[in-house]
């Protein structure tokens, strides 16, 4: 491949996109591709210093803020990682990207969506997924997995309405783009989840 392939994975906590992301790279990996799995926000230096403020509940921030901290993790993070490894043929698995910003930040806190796509536009220009996966599931059971497991950012201390709006978001949003979008039902066996979505990349990109 002379230019590689960008694909995300979506969906609220607890819906199984990292399990996803392993699986997937896995398997392309095995094929012979060369995979690069990242994520946001925080994987680059300034990233992780920018997560930290991020999900950290005892650091007061308001939307405004919360919302330009995702881009500016955003930003370095498409410019540092990304686009470098598209350029040398890597299928990048990322999981969550500007659709997260939509869901959490759009409809979740209820900032402008066309400030969020506007800002989109005016910093990356026309870079986006080349396909996304939506990893579907009641707010209920995703937040129930995450606490069985202890987790308690800023985001697993919202309360269930705020987790619903999210993921209304994403249906929303996925809706609006169906070429680019695979909403998957979470509550499936991840074997099974990750051999579709494998199967649906490699008929479209021609793998
Ligand atoms: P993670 O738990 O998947 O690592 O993601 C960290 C949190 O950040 C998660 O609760 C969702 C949130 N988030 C946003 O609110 N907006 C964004 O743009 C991104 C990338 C993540």
């Amino acid at each position: 491949m002379t230019k590689g392939i960008f694909i995300t994975f979506e969906g609220i906590e607890g819906s199984g996109k990292t399990t996803q992301v392993n699986l997937l790279a896995e398997k392309f990996k095995a094929e012979g591709f060369k995979v690069l799995k990242t994520f946001e926000p925080g994987d680059t230096l300034a990233g992780k210093k920018i997560r930290e403020i991020l999900l950290n509940s005892n650091v007061p921030i308001n939307s405004l803020c919360e919302l330009l901290l995702y881009f500016a993790d955003r930003v370095q993070h498409v410019e540092e990682v990304i686009k470098p490894a598209l350029k040398e043929g890597y299928i990048v698995i990322c999981d969550r990207f500007t659709d997260s910003t939509l869901a959490y930040q759009g409809f979740g806190r209820g900032v402008s969506i066309d400030l969020i796509r506007n800002l989109n536009k005016m910093l990356l220009g026309d870079f986006m997924p080349d396909f996304t996966v939506l990893l579907d599931l009641q707010a209920e059971i995703g937040l129930k997995r995450n606490k069985d497991i202890n987790k308690r950012d800023r985001f697993e201390m919202e309360d269930i309405k705020f987790h619903n709006k999210v993921r209304e978001g994403y249906l929303q949003i996925a809706s609006i783009e169906k070429e680019r979008f695979l909403v998957i039902d979470a509550y499936r066996p991840p074997i099974e989840i990750c051999e579709e979505v494998h199967r649906k990349i490699s008929l479209i990109f021609g793998l």
